[in-house]
C-alpha cells in the first residue's frame, strides 16, 4: 500500500513509518516541522514540508503519488495549552484535520486512520475503560479528537470514508535500535522527565499530587510502546477493504501503572537515582486512566509485546544515551 504518513516526523508518525516499511509498505511523510524532527525521517522516505491546511498542495500529493491509506498523526497535543488556548487547538486539529478530509476526497482517496486519544473519555466512571464508555472529554485538546471522530463516524454512515479510530494512553518507548524516540519541545512527559532527572540535565522531578485515590496516591497510567501502537496502524488495513467501516479501538497494554512506579523503573533501568519531589495536582489530571485492550485483541489479532514498564523505559534510555540532546534541529 501506499501510505501517506501526515505528521509523519512527529514521535508516534516517525515509528509507525519504520513499521510501515518494515511490512513492505510505501510511506511517504508530510509534515510541516512544526514540532516535527526532519532527522526523524530516513533520505529515501519521500517528504513534503507542507501545511495540512493546504487543500490544494495536499490533493496534489494524495493523486500523484496514488496514495491508498492516509494516516493521520499531526495534532497539536499539549493538553495544558488546548486550555488557555483553545483556538490554536480547534483550528489545527479539527479545522486543518477537515481540510485533509476534503483534500482526500477531492482525490478520491478513502482509507483513513487516525490517532484519537483516551482523552476523549474525560474521567471515566469504571475502570479499566471500554471502547463504549460515555465520551466526555474535560479539555479542549480531548474535544477536538472527539469532535473528528464525529466527522468520521457521520462519513462512514454514507459509505464516504472507511476509518480506523484509534484511541491512544499514553505512548512510551522508542525503537528497539535506539535510533529515533521521543523529543518533545517543551517537553511535559514524565518518563523523558525523569530521565533527565537522573541523569542531571533537568532538575528534581516534580511529583503532581500524591493524594490520589490509588495504591500509592499517585496517578496511574497506561504507558503503551510507541512500536506496539504503531503496528495496530498497520493490523487495521484489512477492516479499511470495507466501505463505510468506522473502526475504533483503544491501545493500551491494560496495565496500571502509577507515577511512583515509573520513578522507581527510571531507578532501575538507569542505575541513577531519580530526584524527586511532592508537588501539588496538575490541574486535569483523572486520577485513573488505563485501557481494556480486549476489542483490539481479538478484533485486530493486536498484541503489544512490551507488557512490563522497564522494558518500555530501557528503549527510552537506549534513545536517550545516543541522542542525550534529542534531534539535531
Ligand atoms: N507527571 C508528574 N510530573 C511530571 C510530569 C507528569 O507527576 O513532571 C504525572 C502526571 O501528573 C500524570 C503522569 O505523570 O499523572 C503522566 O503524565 P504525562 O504528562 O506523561 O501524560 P498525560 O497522562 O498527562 O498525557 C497523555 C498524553 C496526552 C493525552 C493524555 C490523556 O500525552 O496527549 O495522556 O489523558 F491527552
Amino acid at each position: 500500500m501506499n501510505v501517506l504518513v501526515v505528521g509523519g516526523a512527529g514521535y508516534i508518525g516517525s515509528h509507525c513509518v519504520r513499521q510501515l516499511q518494515a511490512a513492505g509498505h510505501r510511506a511517504l511523510v508530510l509534515d510541516n516541522l512544526v514540532y516535527g524532527h526532519r532527522a526523524a525521517i530516513a533520505e529515501d522516505v519521500p517528504f513534503f514540508n507542507e501545511d495540512l491546511g493546504n487543500r490544494a498542495a495536499v490533493t496534489k500529493i494524495l493523486t500523484e503519488e496514488k496514495i491508498d491509506v492516509v494516516m493521520h498523526f499531526a495534532a497539536y497535543a499539549y493538553v495544558g495549552e488546548s486550555v488557555t488556548e483553545p483556538l490554536k487547538y480547534y483550528e489545527n486539529n479539527t479545522g486543518n484535520t477537515i481540510q485533509l478530509l476534503l483534500a482526500m476526497q477531492d482525490a478520491g482517496v478513502t482509507k483513513f486512520v487516525f490517532s484519537s486519544t483516551c482523552a476523549t473519555y474525560g474521567e471515566p466512571d469504571t475502570l479499566p475503560m471500554v471502547e463504549d464508555l460515555p465520551q466526555a472529554p474535560i479539555n479542549p485538546y480531548g474535544q477536538t479528537k472527539l469532535q473528528v471522530e464525529a466527522v468520521l463516524k457521520d462519513l462512514a454512515a454514507v459509505d464516504k470514508m472507511s476509518s480506523a479510530v484509534f484511541r491512544y494512553f499514553n505512548a512510551a518507548g522508542a525503537a528497539e535500535d535506539g535510533s529515533i524516540g521521543e523529543h518533545h519541545d517543551p517537553e511535559t512527559h514524565l518518563i523523558p522527565l525523569a530521565i533527565d532527572a537522573a541523569t542531571g540535565k533537568r532538575p528534581a522531578l516534580k511529583i503532581f499530587g500524591t493524594d490520589y485515590p490509588t495504591p500509592d496516591g499517585t496517578c496511574l497510567r497506561d504507558y503503551v510502546h510507541v512500536d506496539d501502537l504503531s503496528r495496530a496502524h498497520i493490523a487495521v488495513f484489512e477492516q479499511l477493504e470495507n466501505p463505510g467501516t468506522f473502526a475504533h479501538y483503544n491501545l493500551g497494554t491494560g496495565k496500571p501503572t502509577s507515577v511512583r512506579e515509573i520513578l522507581d523503573a527510571v531507578e532501575k533501568v538507569t542505575g541513577m537515582p531519580v530526584p524527586a519531589e511532592e508537588a501539588p495536582r496538575r490541574a486535569g489530571d483523572p486520577p485513573s486512566l488505563y485501557a481494556d485492550n480486549t476489542k483490539a485483541r481479538t478484533e485486530l489479532g493486536w498484541e503489544p509485546k512490551y507488557l512490563d514498564i522497564e522494558s518500555t523505559i530501557a528503549t527510552a534510555w537506549k534513545w536517550h544515551q545516543s541522542h542525550p540532546d534529542g534531534y539535531p534541529e
